[in-house]
């Protein structure tokens, strides 16, 4: 099977590397890839966002799947276009992607359907809205409506800073057409987990839990950002949390998308809060988690190219999904300044001291000719590297994972060092 991955960061690399285990892959292309993906899969010059130069590769060179890494190809319709060209594509159709394009319709859809989230109201107008600040007490959640490259949602602590958020929004608009509609939410407390799913129309599959790390600096301190680091299974998951999680959301959204005639099949990635009164559900991505992917992903024992070929044919659910019991971590490394202005083009040493069965997948990387002809390894990107690591344990996978981290270098590399700190991990 010939396959194109359309995307260039530390989750398509994931992807790719469990791809190139399929018996069934004969071609692997990438679009655009990253200097790492590159070991793996033919580097194709088209970026991800040019829905009709990846359709004509993929018609000219027969692909037989395209698997959409992120979220903005998705929302424009990519698979829709892949679609009307004759070609399979794994991910969600436009209609679909909206439930990550707009958070307000996911808000609408929760509700429909009972499932637990945050309350909310949705605000088109600036003075109304600074006129219901603190309208559900604070901290007071605003999202931008739309896209934002996960950095849409503001937390105001008190009336004043959610008067600076309004104005950011909705006067200075720092997030341009995303934020014409702003989403006011309750503020919910607990732990948060990411959840990805495998989703066709025969059944929803959820994938091993993970918990992100969305802060750039340790104690989640400062802005958010991508997210920094990683890992799996998230340790306050439960057998009973787990069946809350399937009773209570994964069993009512599946059937909401039949209710409302969302043909989803992809990955819905569930942003989950486990609160005092249990599972609530934060936001639904519509494709695997960056870098939430970089730890699940290893420890998926079965064949990712037949589970995503059985998701486009609606045979899910008689899949057999199997994971590893280990444990895995991922530490990722950023350019200094991320997520505000960084440097690019550091040279990136060390990676030839890694151990062999340490996992770095590559985020923003390219490599560059030298004037003395030797090829180096540059940064490209704010988020550069994610270092991963299984383990029979999750202090063995997370000493694994710093222990290699700490043998990378580029100038100003910055990650955090408390990615999967936790005091009576297992
Ligand atoms: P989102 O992009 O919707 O996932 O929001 C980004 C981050 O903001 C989440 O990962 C949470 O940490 C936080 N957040 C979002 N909504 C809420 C909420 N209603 N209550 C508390 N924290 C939230
Ligand atoms: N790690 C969060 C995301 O992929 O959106």
């Amino acid at each position: 099977m010939k396959v194109l991955i359309v995307g260039g960061g530390g989750r398509e690399h994931a992807i790719a590397w469990k791809l190139r285990q399929s018996p069934k892959l004969t071609e692997l292309y990438c679009a655009p890839g990253n200097a790492g993906i590159a070991a793996l899969a033919e580097r194709v010059p088209i970026q991800a966002e040019d829905m009709d130069g990846i359709a004509d590769f993929a018609v000219a060179k027969g692909i037989d799947l395209v698997v959409v890494g992120p979220e903005v190809p998705l929302a424009m319709g990519i698979v829709d276009v892949l679609k009307a060209r004759g070609v399979r594509a794994f991910g969600p159709d436009r209609s679909c992607a909206r439930l990550e394009a707009s958070k307000s319709f996911t808000k609408a859809f929760l509700e429909r359907h009972n499932i637990p989230t945050a309350k909310y109201k949705e605000f088109y107008d600036k003075d109304e809205l600074l006129a219901h600040i603190g309208q559900f007490g604070f901290p007071m959640v605003l999202k931008a409506d739309g896209l934002a490259a996960g950095k849409g949602v503001v937390i105001a602590e008190n009336a004043e800073s959610a008067r600076e958020a309004i104005e950011d929004m909705m006067g200075r608009r720092v997030f341009g057409d995303a934020a014409d509609k702003v989403v006011v939410e309750e503020f919910l407390s607990g732990v948060e987990a990411s959840m990805l799913c495998f989703v066709d129309g025969s059944t929803i599959v959820p994938m091993e839990s993970a918990q992100d790390y969305k802060r750039v600096f340790d104690g989640d301190r400062g802005p958010n950002t991508g997210g920094m680091g990683t890992y799996s299974p998230s340790l306050v998951f439960t057998e009973e949390l787990e069946d809350q999680i399937r009773e209570r959301i994964l069993a009512p959204t599946h059937e909401g998308f039949r209710m409302d005639g969302l043909e989803f099949r992809g990955v819905l990635f569930i942003g989950l809060m486990i609160t005092e009164s249990g599972p609530k559900v934060i936001e639904f991505n519509n494709r695997f988690g960056d870098p939430e992917t970089q730890v699940v992903l290893p420890r998926l024992k079965s064949d990712l190219l037949k589970i995503m070929l059985a998701v486009t044919e609606d045979r899910l659910a008689g899949q057999e999904i199997l994971w590893s019991d280990e444990r895995a971590v991922c530490v990722v490394m950023a350019s200094g300044g991320y997520p505000g202005i960084y440097e690019k083009g550091r040279e990136i040493t060390g990676l030839d001291e890694v151990e062999g069965d340490a996992l770095v997948f590559h985020a923003g990387t390219e490599a560059a000719d030298g004037s003395d002809g030797r090829t180096r390894l540059v940064t490209a990107g704010g988020r550069v590297l994610g270092v991963a690591a299984l383990g029979a344990s999750h202090e063995e996978a997370r000493e694994k994972a710093y222990r290699n981290a700490e043998r990378i270098s580029f100038k100003d590399a910055h990650y955090r060092k408390d990615i999967g700190a936790v005091a009576d991990a297992p």
